[in-house]
């Protein structure tokens, strides 16, 4: 499977490296675009692939799949770029958050499956989460070539296009809520006398201990706590405070918070495309 990379910036470099370390994905499958020469050339020895800059044409062409990870803004350029060098049975894949599909298919010559896909950053540690959704072009056998690809690099959900905005609010920026109570965490341990490499050690277990249990256990992490919970005991002393500060209704306000935004941008964003 021939694959371009139009636009390997941060997104498109780390899902490719965890590609190549999963062994599902060669390097000399792969040819990547970017827009200046210097990072072209940087690309080129950090991945060991062929990078062009510019020559988005060139490079989806040749490519059963063509992944499209260049910011949201410029994906339409892109898309009109390569579309008369585009054919049937190709695979387009964004990456671009806040982008509808339909924005995609506007601008190409022919009717083509599409996909759409909202990654988090834990793709670099092959932890990502992956939202999918496509247009009705995508056949059965396409879809299991973007689940496979995207599986090399973390757990894929299905979803209907108008749930990305919920995705980004929940695990597109969700590392970020979880990087800020392992850092919380962490500071708890120092203040209370423990070494700040002992309490990273820690807190960074326990988040990745404890997700791995719910998700090995298949029990709702409500029951899961309840079972951590000894009458009495400093568990439910930790709950209280926590209940008692807000740190649940916090978490969902923050979703809703981010999806509406979300929501919001996204709408901007096709505005300005159309105005263009
Ligand atoms: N980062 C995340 O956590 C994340 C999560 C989910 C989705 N995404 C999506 O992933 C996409 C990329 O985000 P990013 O963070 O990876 O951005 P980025 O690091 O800025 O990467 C964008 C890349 O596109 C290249 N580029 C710009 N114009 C181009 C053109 N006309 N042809 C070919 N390449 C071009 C840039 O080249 P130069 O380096 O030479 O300028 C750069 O390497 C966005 O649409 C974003 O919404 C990102």
């Amino acid at each position: 499977m021939k694959i371009a990379v139009l636009g390997a910036g941060n997104m498109g470099a780390s899902m490719l490296g965890g590609m190549f370390r999963s062994g599902l994905v060669k390097p000399a499958d792969v040819t990547a675009t970017v827009r200046s020469p210097e990072r072209a050339v940087a690309m080129r020895k950090k991945l060991g692939i062929k990078v062009t800059a510019g020559g988005n044409r060139a490079a989806a062409a040749g490519a059963d799949v063509v992944v499209i990870a260049v910011k949201p803004g410029t994906v339409p350029k892109v898309v009109e770029e390569i579309s008369t060098a585009l054919k049937p049975g190709q695979i387009l894949l964004s990456l671009a958050a806040a982008l509808p599909i339909t924005v995609i298919e506007k601008r190409l010559q022919a009717p083509m499956a599409v996909f759409r896909a909202m990654p988090n950053i834990p793709v670099v540690v092959e932890e990502g989460a992956i939202a999918l959704c496509a247009n009705a072009e995508a056949t059965k056998a396409q879809w299991e070539t973007v689940t496979t690809l995207f599986r090399a690099v973390g757990v894929v959900c299905k979803v209907d296009e108008d749930m990305m905005d919920a995705v980004t609010a929940l695990s597109g920026s969700g590392p970020a809520y979880v990087y800020l109570m392992i850092e919380a965490m962490i500071a708890g341990g120092v203040k209370m006398g423990l070494s700040r490499e002992i309490a990273t050690r820690l807190a960074e277990q326990t988040v990745l201990g404890a997700a791995k249990h719910v998700r090995e256990s298949g029990l709702h992490p409500a029951i899961l706590r309840d079972e951590v919970i000894t009458p009495g005991g400093t568990t439910i002393i930790a709950m209280h405070e926590l209940e008692r500060n807000g740190l649940r209704s916090t978490l969902i306000s923050a979703i809703e918070s981010a999806t509406r935004h979300a929501k919001e941008k996204a709408r901007a964003l096709v505005e300005s495309i159309d105005q263009r």
